[in-house]
Parts: structure tokens; sequence; C-alpha cells
């Protein structure tokens, strides 16, 4: 594989990945990405220009999209509307690009018989109670929640069917909560450092018992291309790092990271039809791919997330206004 294309290059995970290949091939990557709010082109400005290119399109537009599937080897799809919160206020962009913009880049592989690598999320499972002994699986039944999930299970089963209708070569992962560099300030993680940053205390929806699977997004970036290199074609793989933790756990480490009382946090109105719990086994892809995550401990990621906050206020603080005027109108 000489040449990639990355979409949403410029996003949070898109941009860990794009970094992640320049550093472990040879690869030349082009990121297609509409930057919306949630990118930022300073997340790729230290690549070498040799190496990565941006272009600025949006992947529903099939004339752009074709173009740039006959100039590359494989395709990497990182690219949505991500955030599940937005989904609730305005779930339109999100069928729009999970969905239609998803359609666009399998008829162009299908078209050019591209290799296409799906990212998607463990969302698509809905959610667990907090006592199952069981995780999610690649044989676990799709139950999405929120309009985000619906429409990334949408796609998910898109790519799906050009596999079997079509032959096209893909593959697709499902991925739990990523954090590091580079992730937008709405975000749980972000958001909260940079609260804590500026002396606001940290906003917790509900009763803080809700567990996520934290993995950090270089961990992701390996994982993805691991399936990309050795993945079979029209298989699922589950990316997780067995970072179970409830969201005060989370909070409470952030805040003891910067010196404060437990007695800081604010709980704030909770999200409509929050799901409890994600968790994921991911010995598919451990056994039959031999990956495993370089962030094993997920208090020493965070610690150097935090410190990664603390020194590049410069790239979150033109985004941290807006972002919380928008929560506060919603109670967050
Ligand atoms: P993000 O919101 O940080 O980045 C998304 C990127 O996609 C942005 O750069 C944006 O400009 C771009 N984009 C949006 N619409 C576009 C369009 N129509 N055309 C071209 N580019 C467009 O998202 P993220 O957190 O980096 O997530 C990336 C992918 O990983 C998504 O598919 C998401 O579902 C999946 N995922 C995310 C997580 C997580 O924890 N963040 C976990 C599992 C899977
Ligand atoms: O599981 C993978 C998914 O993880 C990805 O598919 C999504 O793209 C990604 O955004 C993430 O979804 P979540 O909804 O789990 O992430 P978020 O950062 O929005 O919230 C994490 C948890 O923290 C969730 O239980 C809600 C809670 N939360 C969030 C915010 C922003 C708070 O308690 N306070 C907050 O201010």
């Amino acid at each position: 594989m000489d040449r990639i294309l990355v979409t949403g290059g410029a996003g949070f995970i898109g941009s860990n990945f794009v970094h992640h290949v320049v550093r472990n091939t040879e690869a030349r990557v082009t990121v297609l990405d509409k930057l919306t709010y949630a990118a930022s082109e300073a997340s790729l400005a230290e690549l070498p220009s040799d190496r990565v290119e941006l272009v600025v399109g949006d992947i529903a537009d099939a004339e752009v999209v074709d173009r740039l599937f006959a100039d590359h080897d494989a395709v990497v799809h990182f690219a949505a509307e991500s955030h599940n919160d937005n989904s609730l206020h305005d779930p339109s962009p999100f069928v729009q690009t999970n969905i239609i913009g998803t359609f666009t880049l399998l008829e162009a592989a299908r078209k050019h018989d591209t290799r296409l690598h799906h990212v998607s999320t463990d969302e698509v499972y809905g959610d667990l109670e907090l006592d199952d002994p069981k995780r999610f699986t690649e044989d676990t039944p799709y139950n999405p929640s929120s309009p985000y999930s619906a429409s990334k299970a949408g796609s998910d089963h898109l790519v799906r069917a050009w596999v079997r209708s079509f032959g096209v070569r893909a593959t697709i992962s499902n991925c739990s909560n990523n954090y590091g560099p580079w992730q937008h300030v709405e975000k749980f993680i972000p958001r909260m450092i940079t609260n804590l940053i500026d002396g606001v205390p940290p906003k917790v929806y509900g009763d803080g018992l809700n567990v996520r699977d934290w993995i950090h997004a270089d961990d992701h970036s390996s994982a993805v291309l691991a399936i990309l290199r050795d993945g079979q074609y029209g298989e699922t793989y589950l990316i997780g790092a067995d970072g179970e933790r409830n969201n005060l756990q989370v909070v409470k480490a952030l805040l003891a990271a910067f010196g404060r009382s437990e007695d800081d946090i604010e709980f704030v109105t909770d999200r409509a039809g929050h799901d409890r719990r994600y968790a994921i086994e991911s010995g598919k892809l451990r056994s039959q791919l031999g990956w495993s995550p370089r962030f094993e401990d997920f208090e020493a990621g965070l610690a150097d997330t935090v410190e990664w906050y603390r020194s590049h206020e410069e790239w979150w603080r033109p985004a941290k206004q807006a972002t919380e005027a928008f929560y506060a109108s919603k109670g967050q």
C-alpha cells in the first residue's frame, strides 16, 4: 500500500492515525476532510508535506470521491459526525455524512475495486447493564440507541451489504471510547481537563456511574493498520484495551492530577437515552492479527493526555467558549 486515502484525517482519531502511518510505514497519505467544526488542520501541521496532502472536500461528493479513489491503493474511512450530544440536537448531518457519505465511498470502492476499511463504533451494539458479565463481541446483535449510533449502525450494514452483494474488498472495526491528543473539547475527557485548567467544575451527567471502555487513539490506530494489512475481507474486528472505568472514576483521577477536591464535581442534566455501559472483548483481533495495545495503563495514558492539553492551549482554546455555550444552553 503506497498511497492511502484517509477520510476524516483532520479529526481526532483520523489525525492520530495519519501520524501513526507516517511514523510506522513508508506510505503517502491523502486526507479527504470537509473541515467541519470538529476538524483541525493544525493536527496535521507537523507532518512532512511530501508524505501527507490535505484535500478539502465532502465524502458525499461523488465526483471528488471518484477522482481520489482512482489514485489510491487503499482507503481508511474515519469521516463522520461523531458526537452523541450533537446528534440529539440535530440528527440531520449524521444521516447525511455517516450514511450517504459511506454509501458514496462504497460506490467508488465498487467501481475502482479499492480496498476499504470502515471505522465504526461499539455503540452500534447498544449498552450493557453494569453487572452484566458479558462484553460486546463480533456476534453481539445491533441495537443502537442514539441518532449517532443508529447512523453508524446503518453505515456498517451498508458496508456488509456491499461486500456480500458486490464483492467489495472491505473490513469493519468497532472500537470503544478513545482518548489522547487532538480530541475536540466537546468530548468528555478533554472537556473535563480544560474545565479544570480554567478552574471550572467538571460537569458529570446523571449519577456518573456510566461506564466507558477507554483506549488510547494511538492503539486504535495500530489496530486499524493491522486490519488494513492483514484483515480478511468481509470480517469485523472489535478493538478495545480492557479500559473500563465509570465517569466518576475518570473525573476523580483528573481532580487528583489538578490537586482539587472531589467535592468540586458538578452533577448536571443527564443525556437523553444515555447508554449505561460499553465493554469490548477484543480476543479475535489479538489472536488472529497479533495486535496488542501499547497503553495498557489507562491512568498513565490519562496523565500524558493532561500534560498534552496543558501544553497545547493554543490548539484547544479557540473551540472552548462556543462549546461551553452550547452545553450551558442545555443545562449541561
Ligand atoms: P471527529 O469528530 O473528531 O472527526 C471527524 C472528522 O470527519 C472531522 O475532521 C470532520 O471534519 C470530518 N468530516 C465530517 N463530515 C465529513 C464529510 N461529510 N466529508 C469529509 N469529512 C467529514 O471524530 P473522531 O472521534 O475522530 O471519530 C472518527 C471515526 O471514528 C468516526 O467514524 C467515529 O464514528 C469513529 N469512532 C470514534 C470513537 C471515539 O471515541 N471518538 C470510537 C470508536 C469509533
Ligand atoms: O464508544 C465509542 C464512542 O465514544 C464513539 O463512537 C463516539 O464517537 C465518541 O464520542 C464516544 O461517545 P460517548 O458518548 O461515549 O463519549 P462522550 O465523550 O460524549 O461521553 C463519554 C461519557 O461521559 C458518557 O457517559 C457521557 C459522559 N459525559 C460527557 C460529557 C461531554 C459527562 O458526564 N459529561 C460531559 O460533559
